[in-house]
């Protein structure tokens, strides 16, 4: 079984969708740490009910972000992780942690890559710049995490069409309910599968 590990920010809606489809035997890897970058992210109380180990890296404390990412990167060894997904984690991850985890990092973005992505697109802001562009459609986005910010290789995407007197708080709701929470653990099994 492989271990995967959950990075998150906040409020870890993506996370727990994770830890449903493992407990409907959706996933056949194991969620066996979380790991936050904030000690308030209600993505930690998510994980405990759920009875898994968490662990907060906090990037002052390490002091730069390379013993940010060797830090992470120990953490990871210690749990013998396979998987790493990052549901919600707002920081980005350069090279010197991305390379050591070719093809096994996931990331879900809540917009159809290449649109609305890359640094400064996050959260809130994605939906933000969708409805100030006017687009009809947006969606979310499941791809391999690499050393360009949202540039890895499209796991999986899922359309969501914008409604008249959408606000960035209604549309993000649609487009989680909608496309994430379903890509996610589906792209989460299908790297597992492939890689056992
Ligand atoms: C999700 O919409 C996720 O796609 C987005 O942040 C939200 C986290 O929500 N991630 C990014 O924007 C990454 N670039 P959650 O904590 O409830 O899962």
């Amino acid at each position: 079984m492989k271990k995967i590990a959950v990075f998150v920010s906040g409020g870890g809606t993506n996370l727990q969708a994770l830890i449903d489809a493992q407990g409907k035997t959706l996933l056949s890897g194991k969620i066996t740490l979380v790991v936050a970058n904030n000690a308030d992210a209600y993505a930690l109380q998510r994980a405990k009910k759920a009875g898994i180990a968490t662990t907060v890296v906090l990037k002052k404390e390490c002091g730069s972000q390379a013993a940010f990412e060797e830090k992470l990167k120990q953490v990871l060894t210690e749990h013998g992780i396979d998987i790493i997904v990052l549901a919600g984690f707002m920081t980005i991850l350069t090279e010197g942690f991305t390379s050591a985890y070719p093809r096994r990092i996931l990331n879900v973005h809540p917009s159809l890559i290449p649109s609305f992505c890359g640094e400064g697109f996050y959260g809130l802001r994605v939906h933000e710049a969708a409805l100030s562009y006017g687009v009809k459609v947006t969606g979310a986005t499941v791809h391999f995490v690499n050393e360009i910010p949202d540039g890895g290789e499209i796991i999986a995407q899922k359309a969501v069409e914008i409604l008249p007197g959408d606000t960035p708080e209604i549309l993000q709701r649609r487009v989680m309910e909608q496309a994430e929470w379903v890509l996610l653990p589906q792209a989460a099994e299908k790297v597992c599968a492939e890689l056992i």
